[in-house]
């Protein structure tokens, strides 16, 4: 009888160390479960990383685009060196209707039409002058021939002045 009895306890106790050890083991494997998130985490916030860099390039070329512009805005103001003895930039008046708030305003010619002074129209104003005349003013601008980067320079100055 006291043999079985100590063998029921080997064997019991047997059997609490073997669950015991299986419950280690699952925690064991909870553990590596958490650790697998916690390098999921990381390697998301490395990607958040990567995203913020790249929004960072996508600003320098904004930036690389306004320093386009600006460089075409001053070509154009070089190309009127010859245009501002009939046209001011700060709104007075001249031999010619002035540039500031020109660009995308409505404009009323001699026959009493509108047209907006969008880039076809501001063009053909260059080109041939006598086309569309503004109302009140004479034809005296000569027409002129420009390249067409020379005229989108003219055009990007033109509206670097609206308002
Ligand atoms: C001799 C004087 C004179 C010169 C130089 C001159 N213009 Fe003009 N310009 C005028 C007059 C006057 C008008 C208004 C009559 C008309 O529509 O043609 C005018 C009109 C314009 C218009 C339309 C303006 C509006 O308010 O609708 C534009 C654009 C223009 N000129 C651009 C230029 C450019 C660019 C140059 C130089 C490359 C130039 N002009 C040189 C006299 C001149």
């Amino acid at each position: 009888m006291k043999r079985t009895s100590l063998l029921m306890v080997i064997s019991l106790s047997a059997l609490l160390a073997l669950v015991g050890c299986q419950h280690q083991g699952q925690e064991t494997t909870e553990t590596e479960t958490q650790s697998n998130e916690t390098i999921e985490e990381t390697s998301n916030e490395t990607q958040d990383t990567n995203t913020q860099e790249t929004e960072t390039t996508e600003t320098t070329e904004t930036t690389d685009a306004s320093v386009d512009m600006a460089a075409l805005i001053e070509t154009g103001q070089q190309l009127a060196a010859g245009c501002v003895a009939c046209h001011t930039t700060d709104g007075s008046e001249s031999v010619g209707p002035t540039w500031l708030g020109l660009y995308g305003s409505t404009k009323t010619l001699s026959d009493d039409s509108t047209v907006v002074a969008d880039d076809a129209y501001l063009k053909e104003s260059i080109l041939d002058p006598a086309a569309k005349l503004v109302k009140d003013y004479s034809a005296l601008m000569p027409p002129y021939s420009f390249e067409d980067e020379e005229l989108d320079a003219l055009i990007a100055y033109i509206q670097s002045l609206a308002e």
